[in-house]
């Protein structure tokens, strides 16, 4: 997967390739090309600044997390105390399960310095002697890599002792996790990371006040991190020449599903689906488009109503969604929206870790309506206990899966319940099967 080009009408031209510059050379991943195209420069501009200084310049830069919420990085960063005597600790998020979201396991295979780089100047800047990459455990090659990646910056003294002679301590762990959505949750993560079975915690405290063995703790996406040394080296005025004035920058879409050309397309923040699908070849030939996720399976779906909503935090909240993860999933008419979202919401009853009440007993009872319906069993009045179930899983769950898990149903009733409807009157999906290659 690699950012593309070739649209006509100068679309070509919004793509802003920096993450993703390098990711067809020859032996992308290793010290020596990532070298050769300026790496570690930002690392060593970053070590040669007071901490606060580091922090202040990525808060004016304006980067915003990418793992989903779009939180200020430079803020997050802030709030870790200083002077308080306790050890400090960053630890990546880089557990990506999303449904449609992949976008980090591709950085991390094809670039892993980028993130090493990232975490030596995440490190300087909170006054931290001890990172984690907390990786998806399924993800092997990228594990073999990432851990080669980390022996040659060790060897290269960009991780270690005084590292680059700047008096930074600093010792890189990568933990490979065993495979739950839920631990993509940050303190569902640190629990897992410290051997324990992974739930979320109670928040407050967040991670900045008591994360990790309950000292102070920035946990940041994969992708937040990454953008971090381009950032120190070319200038956060150049960061912000890109994207919104309050979302700027650069950052990886990742186009799935009835795409012509699925794959990673770096872009400043704000771009839209209809230019990325200039971009990418649109829907595939003699189809076109029905529905779509911004945000990866837990953001509200949008229809072809919305192909103009900039993809900014800020403009696809307003929409009525989340950018998320810009995990575009694109489906196409011969897609049947009731199966799909059954499909999502058996994902979530799966991932659920049984810790509160609405979610656990929800997300089952959803997916027993679901593939009532889908199976030809459904009943009118199942609609209306669908948004209700979903109705007291939104905003009353511990945490952000069981809203991800209400998200598809409610939007899905909102823009289709026709569809819903043609399933129970008609006692079963109107659809062909074989028609959507998703299915095949
Ligand atoms: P959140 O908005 O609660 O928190 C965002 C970040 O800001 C967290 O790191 C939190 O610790 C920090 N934070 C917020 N308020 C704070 C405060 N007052 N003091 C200190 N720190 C504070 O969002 P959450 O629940 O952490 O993440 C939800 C997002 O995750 C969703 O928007 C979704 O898109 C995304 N997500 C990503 C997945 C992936 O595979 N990358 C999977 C599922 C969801
Ligand atoms: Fe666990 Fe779901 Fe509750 Fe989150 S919302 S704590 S995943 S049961």
């Amino acid at each position: 997967p690699r950012p593309q080009s070739g649209a006509g009408d100068g679309a070509e031209k919004l793509l802003a390739p920096v993450l993703s510059a390098h990711w067809d050379d020859p032996r992308s991943w290793t010290l020596e090309t990532y070298l050769r195209h300026d790496g570690y420069a930002g690392a060593r501009k970053a070590l040669a600044m007071p901490p606060d200084e580091v922090i202040a310049y990525i808060k004016d830069a304006g980067l915003r997390g990418r793992g989903g919420a779009g939180f200020p990085t430079g803020m997050k960063w802030q709030f870790i105390p200083q002077g308080d005597g306790k050890p400090h600790y960053l630890v990546v998020n880089a557990d990506e399960s999303e449904p449609g979201a992949c976008k980090d396991i591709p950085l991390l295979f094809a670039s892993p310095h980028t993130l090493i780089e990232g975490i030596v100047i995440a490190c300087h800047a909170i006054r931290s002697e001890r990172a984690f990459v907390y990786l998806r455990g399924e993800v092997v090659p990228v594990l073999r890599r990432l851990h080669e990646a980390v022996r040659e910056a060790y060897a290269a003294g960009y991780l270690g002792k005084n590292v680059l002679g700047s008096g930074l301590d600093l010792e890189l762990t990568v933990h490979a996790g065993a495979g739950a959505y839920i631990c993509g949750e940050e303190t569902a993560l640190l629990d897992s990371l410290e051997g324990r079975r992974g739930q979320p915690r109670l928040r407050p405290p967040f991670p900045a006040v008591a994360g990790l063995y309950a000292c102070p703790t920035v946990v940041n996406n994969v992708e937040s991190i990454a953008s971090v040394p381009a950032i120190l080296h070319r200038g956060k005025e150049w960061f912000r020449s890109m994207g919104t004035e309050k979302c700027p920058g650069f950052t990886l879409y990742s186009l799935s599903g009835h795409v012509a050309r699925p794959g990673q397309y770096e872009a400043p923040m704000g771009i839209t689906l209809r230019q990325l699908l200039d971009m990418s070849g649109g829907i595939r030939p003699g189809h076109r488009l029905k529905f779509w996720t911004p945000g990866g399976s837990s953001s509200p779906m949008f229809t072809d109503e919305h192909l103009d909503v900039p993809l900014d935090f800020d403009s696809v909240a307003a929409a009525g969604s989340l950018l998320g993860t810009k995990s575009l999933q694109c489906f196409d008419e011969t897609t049947c929206v009731v199966r799909a979202v059954t499909r999502w919401t058996e994902f979530y009853a799966h991932e659920s870790c049984g810790k509160c009440t609405p979610c656990r007993e929800g997300t089952y009872w959803l997916v027993q309506l679901l593939r009532d319906i889908e199976d030809g069993k459904g009943q009118r009045a199942d609609l209306d206990k669908l948004a209700d179930i979903a109705d007291n899983i939104n905003g009353k769950s511990f945490c952000a899966l069981g809203d991800g898990a209400a998200a598809p149903i409610l939007s899905s009733l909102q823009y289709f319940r026709a569809e819903y409807e043609r399933h129970i009157t008609g006692r079963g999906c109107p659809f062909d099967p074989a028609a959507s290659t998703l299915w095949a």
